[in-house]
């Protein structure tokens, strides 16, 4: 089973510095110590931008040096909090798929029976996303190439509206031209963005489209229409996204928060399905 762990919206400060209030390094570095502590440990990470709050060459140094602590391979794309140059800057050192001089950072992987491509949403100073044609065409290219293979496309905004009046305005605007790409293919198990810092499935392009909460803030769920957007300190989550041949792909969130020890189904006697004196390890 191939186990690909996904964490987003880090929205890293310099050191003291808050984003909204919250103190989102210290969330960071909770969510870090909750990947790590993933057993069996996952394969890689994804992580589905918004990186940084504001861009800044201290918040790079502090994302390169958490996302360092994580042992196994990681996988970033940019959101809209982020800037392509200092996140290329201070990335590509770490992570080579990001050392190539296309105009946005999209890339392939291929170390794993699951391919992966990063899709990059940035709009220089704008909040919603949108994909270039070229990159729609790399996009379709990969997937011919593909042909058919497991693969996973991640990009920060995710494609589809959700009914959050607010959030919706700030979605990816190339959105109708990229389910057209995906949909031409077999073998996407799933489109996977951050953005909106709520979980979020969707039928998307022919495949399953999920939206990560971030790990440190989310937004409100208000399906009131003109509302504005607010934020909550809901329980942030990592999104844990397995494979297998013969399964394919499912998607849980674990929560950040250590909640304790798991503990043994003993079923109350009066349960109907239970047996007397019996332990069962069925839920
Ligand atoms: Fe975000
Ligand atoms: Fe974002």
């Amino acid at each position: 089973m191939l186990i690909f762990a996904q964490i987003s919206d880090l929205h890293v400060r310099p050191h003291g510095q808050t984003a909204y209030g919250v103190d989102t390094n210290a969330m960071f570095a909770d969510a870090l110590r909750a990947v790590r502590a993933l057993a069996p440990a996952p394969d890689c990470v994804l992580v589905t931008g918004d990186l940084t709050d504001c861009g800044l060459d201290a918040e790079y140094e502090i994302a390169r040096e958490g996302l360092a602590t994580l042992p196994m391979p990681v996988f970033v794309i940019p959101g809209n909090h982020d800037r392509r140059e200092p996140f290329r800057r201070h990335l590509s050192r770490s992570y080579r798929y990001l050392d190539h001089d296309r105009e946005r950072l999209d890339y392939v992987d291929d170390r794993f029976p699951v391919r992966l491509i990063g899709l990059d949403s940035l709009v220089d100073g704008e909040t919603h996303g949108d994909l270039l044609p070229q990159q729609l065409e790399w996009l379709d290219a990969q997937l011919i190439e593909a042909n058919g293979r497991p693969t996973l496309v991640f990009v920060h905004h995710p494609p589809f509206p959700t009914g959050i009046a607010a959030m919706d305005d700030l979605w990816l605007r190339s959105g109708d031209a990229l389910g057209r790409v995906l949909a031409r293919h077999s073998g996407v198990q799933r489109l996977l963005a951050g953005h909106y810092h709520r979980p979020i499935t969707a039928l998307f392009g022919g495949t399953l489209a999920f939206c990560a909460p971030s790990i440190a803030h989310q937004v409100a769920l208000d399906l009131a229409p003109g509302h504005r957007t607010r934020f909550i300190m809901e329980p942030p989550a990592v999104a844990v996204h397995t494979w297998r041949p013969d399964i394919g792909m499912t998607s849980h969130l674990t929560p950040v928060k250590d909640h304790g020890p798991g503990f043994d189904v003993v079923l109350e006697a009066d349960y109907p399905g239970a047996r007397v004196g019996a332990v069962s390890v069925h839920a």
